[in-house]
């Protein structure tokens, strides 16, 4: 078996000093849900502190944080009040200082989540902005529109909230309405407006002078709005971007902001930006130009499915497409906005994950099959070039908690969708990290409740079980270091229907059987790590397995 010819021919890594965020692997850590120092039920910066340990063993190389700073309550954090403090009920500013103190004695970088598309409601500039009243400069930090309709009493246009209804709320009996792509509690910002962009330059400065590594930067693209707030075409979808312009996804002018914010990191060494970026793959690679972000989200990787034919031409186009641009790719499977791909992957191809939650039909769900597709997809995915970002939970193979009774779920989905879009709090059940401790040793009693089947997968009864999903991944990681990141290459195998293979400048080949029919594997390789059960030379690969060979 000898590789296709060469898909991606990348130079950019024979350079001695490889920056450390093109192939780092990258942990994501969901505050809230990770580890709960001092029992009130919600996890808190201590608990990253004390984690810490867990992910350097692990073998990631950085930490990404979602938001932790002061806000309303309303989006899981994502609705901030102050950018430049830490929630009282996750910890103090020292906690979040410590975090990367910690973490860089134990080699670990730290990526912070910003948010620059919306503030709180309970924003500062946003209660100035109300309190002043219609045609105020205080309220051109925002998008103010009179509405529509006689009295005004209907929105200024059709644009939609991504969690669904209006993208517009009125303020009291007024004409006057604002503008949120999101809750009515995540009031948009205008980023035409000097002040906005010169606060954000210090909003990035703080943490860059704390030491932060880098950031991750919420709904890059959404934060540039058509200047006459055009209504959506007919027909034109309010939460995608397709072919024609749309009013506020993906529009040139957000560039020049991502170009400032560049400027303000490169002041600094060695720091990084990472875009979450939903855009079409041909516009991806805009984002992550030599003086734009670092890099941008694939989530391709994500959305793939169990296809062989579909994977094995993403992997060649997404990297040829980054290197293009001397950025490297990235590969997410989960995240806290979507359902974690260990139940994903155990539905039928034809069920969307999503309205599944709710609308089932439950007994679909073939969760050992999703398991251990989701077990040889992580092979996959480490053995990429670019960075890998794992979502805390899915190294102890953690399923989607979909059963949660409606009156536990917190996502402003549920209730914005008017109940018929169960939303994200599934994937963000706090982590079992001991089986026999109260709440799984998570802490109080958890803020979203932990069905007993986590026990099973409790990170005590996983480490050191050579079977485990957790060992799975740490031993994935440190081979990962040996022969997965010396080069940026990737080569597409030339296999049959249904097996997708690639080799690594290192002499790595990772193979996957997405097909029904067992693949023979090639003789004479080294089994270097596998899925399923241990493979020997010249065995099977069963379908829905995965191995690192060389
Ligand atoms: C991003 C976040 C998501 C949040 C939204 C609004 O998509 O990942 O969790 O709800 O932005 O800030």
């Amino acid at each position: 078996m000898t590789p296709a010819p060469a898909t991606t021919q990348n130079d950019v890594a024979a350079r001695d000093d490889v920056a450390w965020w093109r192939r780092a692997a990258v942990y994501q850590v969901y505050v809230r849900s990770f580890r709960d120092t001092d029992g009130d039920g919600v996890g808190d910066m201590a608990g990253i502190v004390e984690k810490l340990p867990y992910l350097r063993d692990l073998g990631v190389d950085a930490v990404w944080v979602n938001p932790f700073y002061p806000n309303g309550g309303r989006d899981g954090g994502y609705d901030v009040s102050d950018h430049c403090d830490v929630d009282p009920r996750l910890g103090t500013l020292e906690d979040a200082e410590r975090v990367i103190e910690r973490a860089h004695e134990l080699g670990l970088r730290v990526i912070y989540d910003v948010v620059p598309n919306h503030v709180s409601w309970e924003h500062p500039w946003f209660i100035e902005a109300l309190a002043a009243g219609p045609g105020e400069p205080a309220r051109d930090r925002f998008h103010f529109r009179e509405g529509s309709g006689p009295d005004g009493a209907e929105p200024p246009n059709n644009w939609r909230s991504f969690f669904g209804g209006p993208a517009w709320t009125r303020v009291g009996e007024s004409r006057w309405w604002y503008l949120h792509l999101f809750d009515e509690g995540q009031p948009d910002l205008n980023w035409e407006h000097p002040e906005v962009l010169e606060r954000f330059d210090d909003v990035l400065r703080f943490w860059l002078d704390r030491g932060v590594d880098g950031f991750r930067v919420d709904v890059a693209h959404s934060i540039a709005k058509h200047p006459e707030w055009k209504d959506l075409e007919p027909g034109q979808d309010a939460l995608e971007v397709g072919a024609e312009e749309h009013p506020y996804l993906d529009r040139d002018e957000l560039h020049d902001i991502a170009r400032r914010w560049r400027r303000v990191l490169d002041e600094y060494d060695d720091r990084m930006m990472v875009a979450e970026a939903y855009v079409h793959r041909t516009r991806r690679p805009l984002y992550v130009r030599p003086d734009e972000y670092h890099q941008a989200f694939n989530f391709e990787f994500l959305s793939v499915g169990w296809d062989a034919d579909a994977l094995g031409e993403m992997i060649p186009t997404v990297t040829a497409a980054a290197h293009e641009v001397d950025s490297t790719p990235t590969w997410v499977l989960s995240n806290h906005d979507q359902v974690r791909h260990t139940t994903r992957l155990g539905l039928p191809p034809d069920v969307n994950a999503k309205e599944w939650l709710l609308d089932g039909p439950h007994e679909a769900l073939d969760a050992k099959l999703g398991l251990r597709r989701a077990r040889a997809m992580a092979l996959v995915m480490f053995a990429l070039p670019g960075s890998a970002y794992v979502y805390q939970g899915e190294e102890l193979g953690l399923p989607e908690v979909w059963d949660l009774p409606p009156s536990a779920l917190r996502d402003p989905t549920w209730r914005r969708s008017g109940g018929t879009e169960k939303g994200r709090d599934g994937c963000r059940v706090p982590l079992p990290w001991e089986a026999d401790a109260p709440n799984f040793g998570f802490g109080g009693e958890p803020w979203l409740p932990q069905p007993p089947r986590f026990r099973g997968r409790a990170a005590d009864v996983q480490a050191g079980d050579p079977a485990s999903v957790l060992e799975l991944y740490r031993v994935a990681l440190e081979l990962r270091d040996r022969w997965c990141i010396e080069d940026e290459q990737v080569d597409l195998l030339d296999l049959p229907n249904g097996v997708v293979g690639f080799a690594r400048g290192s002499g790595l080949r990772c193979i996957i059987n997405m097909g029904d029919e067992p693949f023979t594997l090639p003789d004479g390789e080294v089994l270097l790590h596998s899925a399923g059960p241990a493979h020997t030379d010249g065995a099977d690969l069963a379908p829905g397995d995965a191995v690192w060979l060389a």
